[in-house]
């Protein structure tokens, strides 16, 4: 199987953006995990993180046909992105919603998603440890993609 892991805007400070909120470990602890997780599954993990909208949405289509399940934590774009939400919905990728914090106990403006309704599962508040939730969900219960 062959998972793709997307971070959003202001994700590349994980580990030192507002630690009381984020934590304490880095993007790249993050992805490296990931990845050996889904190699424990024999699966293979790409990730790519963007402050870009575009680059996300390129990052999403280049995905199609490829790629068996999408992990996405949209960032801030979670709250404002139609671009994103329709390039996942254009590519028909299913798709797991990750947020590192739990945004229902943030700000209401947060509480919002332009991804929700459309994702497979939502993971929110577990921390960093929901990536690893979210690979091994991915790896174990997605459907490998037909040629
Ligand atoms: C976030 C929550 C968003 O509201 C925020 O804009 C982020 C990170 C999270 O992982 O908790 O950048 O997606």
């Amino acid at each position: 199987k062959s998972i793709l892991l997307l971070n959003g805007p202001n994700l590349n400070l994980l580990g030192t953006r507002e630690p009381h909120i984020y934590g304490h470990t880095t993007l790249p602890d993050v992805e490296n995990t990931c990845r050996e997780v889904a190699a424990s599954h024999n699966a293979t993990l790409e990730s790519f993180q963007s402050n870009h909208e575009g680059a996300l949405v390129d990052r999403i289509q280049a995905a199609r046909g490829k790629v068996d399940g999408i992990i996405i934590n949209p960032g801030a774009y979670t709250h404002t992105s139609v671009a994103i939400r329709d390039a996942l919905l254009g590519v028909g990728i299913p798709f797991i919603e990750l947020h590192v914090s739990n945004v229902h106990a943030r700000e209401p403006w947060r509480h919002h998603s332009y991804f929700s309704d459309k994702a497979a599962g939502i993971i929110v508040g577990l921390g960093v440890y929901g990536y690893k939730v979210a690979v091994e969900h991915v790896a174990l219960n997605f459907e490998e993609r037909g040629e």
